[in-house]
């Protein structure tokens, strides 16, 4: 299926054969031979505070160098406790209940192989974050897609779903399902109405939620909050609670994330983590620690400066002729194509980068049925105002 690559012999195992090369990659390798301003992956181009690049460099030149207990330093595990206490979210032992990985995105591959068998089904929604497709076929789990769908282009409401298909896609082989809220890529924050109907459903199939909050602080609308399902009524003993520091210090390349829960969840997640990366990097874990503790100024300030070049890159899609979906939260707006000439997403974000010189995603790769985002194109707004200001210029010839 994967082209043998440079005359080589593909030698990819068959479970990861359909994947081929990530879409980033492709859209990045155009953004570099265009010029383009990438507007594509989501990460800042800017850096997280001074301060918590100190705490790193402190953590390094204290000598936190040897390999960390396989679960986490205990700073580290006691902070992640202790900030979900300090929001009202559940309480958890740090030493039995939270472990440390390299980034959410081990915790997501993990939760998936410590705690499905190949042939358990797994309900995920679509549009959805990449790996979680890639972890059900590395777990030889089957998924079952609930889709997310977009409001009427221009009206301002948000992404929604049909409980009537969430309920078809519970089974009795479902074993779990991953919620992402804040969502990636629809910014949609799932209500707490939204959050009972699918704790039911896992209560009812006796089915494990794993949630991504990873984007757990960057929501921006007035009345928004963010629920965490396992404070939902029958849900603490059933919620495996995902999360990194990645987005919420502007430091996605630190990769230090977490799942809590249950001991026999957590339990789980350490069988596959003792073995995939057994720990995470010591310093980073000391500055996580201390970027958790001391961090909600910053966390704000994040929080309103996201939310206006949120608005401003809407501004700018808008009168380059898109129309932007209103997005409540994370670092990405999905905008409708609308009436720009072109055939399709793939096509778009194809000529953007050579033709403007902006590079952004195509989203039907974040859907097991392409055809059903072929009509968006993701924009990520977590850049400096420079950087979207020039876009802004760049993209305002497609009006033209
Ligand atoms: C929904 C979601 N989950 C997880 C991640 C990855 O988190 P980490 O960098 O902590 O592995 C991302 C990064 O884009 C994401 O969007």
């Amino acid at each position: 299926m994967v082209p043998a690559m440079g005359g080589a012999r593909a030698r990819i195992a068959d479970r990861l054969a359909g994947f081929g090369t990530s879409i980033f990659t492709e859209i990045t390798g155009l953004a570099l031979a265009h010029g383009a301003v990438n507007l594509g992956q989501g990460f800042p181009d800017f850096d997280g505070p001074g301060w918590i690049k100190d705490a790193a460099t402190r953590a390094m030149a204290a000598g936190h160098h040897q390999y960390p207990r396989m679960f986490g330093v205990p700073e580290l595990n006691r902070a992640i406790a202790a900030q979900y206490s300090r929001r009202g979210g559940p309480t958890f032992d740090p030493e039995r209940e939270v472990t440390v990985t390299t980034g959410c995105t081990e915790a997501i591959c993990c939760a998936f192989l410590g705690l499905l068998n190949p042939g358990d089904e797994v309900v995920l929604f679509q549009p959805f974050f990449d790996i979680y497709r890639a972890a059900t076929a590395l777990s030889g789990v089957t998924p079952r897609f609930v889709t997310l769908r977009p409001p009427a282009p221009g009206s301002g409401s948000g992404f929604w779903f049909d409980p009537e298909e969430l309920r078809s896609a519970f089974s009795s082989r479902t074993r779990a399902i991953v919620v992402n809220t804040p969502h990636n890529p629809t910014g949609k924050v799932f209500t707490r109405e939204e959050l009972g109907l699918i704790a039911d459903l896992c209560v009812r199939h006796d089915a494990v939620a794993v949630t991504d909050e990873v984007y757990e602080h960057l929501f921006y609308d007035p009345g928004v909050e963010h629920v965490f399902m396992a404070t939902l009524p029958g849900m603490r003993e059933r919620t495996l609670t995902l999360s990194s520091i990645g987005k919420t210090f502007s430091v996605t390349g630190w990769k230090i994330g977490w799942a809590a829960g249950p001991a026999d969840l957590t339990g789980a997640v350490r069988a596959a983590h003792q073995f995939v990366t057994f720990s995470s990097t010591t310093p980073m874990q000391h500055a996580a620690a201390e970027a958790l503790e001391r961090g909600h100024g910053a966390i704000a300030a994040l929080r309103s400066d996201l939310g206006s070049r949120r608005d401003e890159l809407a501004r700018i899609l808008g009168h380059a002729g898109f129309v932007p979906h209103h997005a409540p939260s994370g670092y990405f707006i999905m905008a409708d194509l609308g009436g720009l000439p072109f055939a399709d997403d793939r096509e778009a974000c194809r000529r953007l980068p050579a033709e403007y010189g902006v590079a952004a995603i195509p989203p039907s790769v974040f859907y097991d049925d392409p055809g059903l985002g072929s009509r968006m194109v993701r924009f990520a707004f977590c850049k400096r105002r420079e950087t979207i200001e020039e876009a802004g210029r760049r993209l305002a010839g497609l009006r033209r």
